[in-house]
């Protein structure tokens, strides 16, 4: 069996007692250590997450959503990677919501994993299309496949076609790949048994706690 990377992008949802909730439930299940779980919570509940896997001694690791693609400093509103190190090892950059609805540009998007990279964060860079790893490939990132028409949407892209397009980025890079776009507990094991791909990121089926159960209990 080989390892797999699970990521949960949690995406702009969860109050601090859902998400209390959330690991309740899913926190001692019982999976194995080739799969390596990782949950994207919003800014607001990595300080308390953190603390609690500590406690805990969780199986689970956690990223953030975003960070600024400038260094800690006068840019209000924005959370530079230093700061975020304090409680995750990583951090999702240029996702497709963030290029549509924030207009983040492929610029911005390579400013960002830079300041993750200096700060010792493992920057998973999402993107739609192959023109979107240019001036990428150099660096120790993971890259996420995630069609734009797949995202939320219940429609997930043809195994074959993420499996073409992964092995393609890899060539051109020789990063890990993962896909995410409406994978779920039915068709996770479909895509980690993809030669090129070493993962999923998963945001719908990720809020529940027994759908994101299920999902770990089928990606093994
Ligand atoms: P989805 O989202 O699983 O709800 O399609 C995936 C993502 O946006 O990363």
């Amino acid at each position: 069996m080989k390892n797999a990377l699970i990521f949960a992008n949690w995406k702009s949802n969860k109050s601090k007692n859902e998400a209390k909730k959330w690991f309740e439930e899913v926190g001692h299940s019982d999976f194995p250590d080739n799969l390596k779980v990782v949950i994207f919570p919003p800014f607001t509940l990595l300080d308390i997450l953190s603390g609690y896997i500590k406690v805990n001694s969780l199986p689970f690791k956690l990223g953030a959503q975003d960070i600024s693609p400038f260094d800690r400093g006068a840019y209000t509103g924005e959370i530079s990677a230093s700061q975020i190190k304090e409680f995750a090892e990583f951090v999702l950059i240029g996702h497709s919501e963030r290029r549509t609805n924030f207009g983040e540009s492929d610029e911005v998007v390579r400013n960002k994993v830079d300041k993750a990279i200096e700060a010792g964060l493992i920057p998973v860079v999402c993107i739609s299309n192959l023109d979107q790893i240019r001036g990428l490939g150099e660096e120790k990132v993971i890259f996420a496949y995630e069609p734009i028409g797949s995202i939320g949407t219940g429609n997930p892209e043809d195994p074959a076609l993420v499996d073409k397009i992964a092995g393609q980025i890899k060539e051109k890079t020789n990063r890990e790949v993962i896909y995410g776009g409406s994978v779920n507990a039915d068709n996770i094991k479909k895509y980690l048994s993809l030669e090129n791909i070493s993962g999923s990121l998963i945001g719908g089926a990720s809020l529940d706690p027994s759908s994101f159960k299920n999902v770990l209990k089928n990606a093994v």
